[in-house]
């Protein structure tokens, strides 16, 4: 029996009673194999969180308090010492197994070998899709975060911020109902950065999928979420839940309200009052 897909009464944290859940995490505790022999470093401690469907969340928190460990306990790519991980009501590996998430990871690679929309058909070719059918919907999919110039191109080719949407593309080639998404614009300058939130803020609306999304950007955090999930180190664990009440759609005025600011001050101090 898998556990009720719904938040409980009283919710886990601020979600609404009733909330069909995309991601379900409870008392989630992780461990990886210290430097001395038998010894054990703690690197997630008691994680409970409750994901809505559809969600825009961003995980905030110091170099090394978890936030990549996590978000591949999310994925199965790593196990928990102890807790129970969901993914629409299903285990974690099920959720895996079924790809119903895609991942996009802090050091992206993309095949220097295949061009760009060989690529992005990447996941589609495992799935033993048929080569027109993949090579449409993936040109399809370059159309979507900007690339349809560059579908014959090869990764080298391409800027970095080029190679990153060609990685979120190809992430959510097999419609995943959740993504799961590690720094992606980390490398980026400011403005190709908000570019791509914005690009993003489109795709999430157009797909309704749910994103869990890592960055160390306090702005870009508030900027692109519901809520922030702000994590503190040794061992990992969820110091505040910031519930982020700007209107929706988001749009480049958005980053000129007084209470974006507000909401960037209170990450901020969320941050420092628990590292
Ligand atoms: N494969 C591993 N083996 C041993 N320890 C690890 C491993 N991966 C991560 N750690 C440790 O676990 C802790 C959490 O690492 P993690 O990569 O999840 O942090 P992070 O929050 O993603 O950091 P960053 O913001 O720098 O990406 C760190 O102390 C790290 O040293
Ligand atoms: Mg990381």
């Amino acid at each position: 029996m898998y556990l009720k897909n719904t938040v409980p009464t009283p919710a886990l944290h601020t979600l609404a009673p009733g909330s069909e859940l995309a991601i379900q995490a409870e008392n989630v505790s992780m461990h990886y194999p210290g430097s001395q022999k038998g010894a054990l470093l703690p690197a997630l401690a008691g994680i409970s969180l409750a994901i809505a469907a559809g969600e825009f969340i961003s995980l905030v928190g110091p170099s090394g308090c978890g936030k990549t460990t996590l978000l591949r306990l999310l994925a199965d790519l790593l196990q928990p010492a102890a807790g129970t991980i969901l993914l629409n009501g299903r285990p974690a590996r099920q959720a895996r197994l079924n790809r119903e998430y895609g991942f996009v990871p802090q050091s992206p690679a993309l095949q220097g070998w295949r061009t760009v929309l060989e690529n992005v058909a990447l996941p589609l070719e495992l799935m033993k899709v048929s080569r027109a059918v993949r090579e449409e919907r993936a040109g399809e999919l370059l159309g979507l975060v900007g690339l349809a110039g560059v579908r014959q191109s090869y990764p080298a080719q391409l800027s970095g911020g080029m190679q990153q949407r060609a990685v979120i593309a190809r992430a959510i080639a097999l419609k995943p109902s959740i993504l799961l998404m590690d720094e992606p614009f980390g490398a980026l300058d400011e403005i190709t950065r908000e570019h791509l939130n914005g690009e993003l803020l489109n795709i999430w609306r157009e797909t309704r999928t749910t994103i869990v999304f890592v960055t160390h950007s306090i702005s870009e955090a508030v900027f692109l979420s519901n809520r922030v999930v702000v994590m503190s180190p040794r061992p990992g664990r969820i110091s505040g839940l910031i519930q982020v009440d700007l209107p929706q759609p988001r749009r480049n005025e958005t980053r000129e309200m007084p209470r974006y600011f507000e909401l960037i001050r209170e990450v901020r101090e969320t941050l420092r009052a628990s590292a």
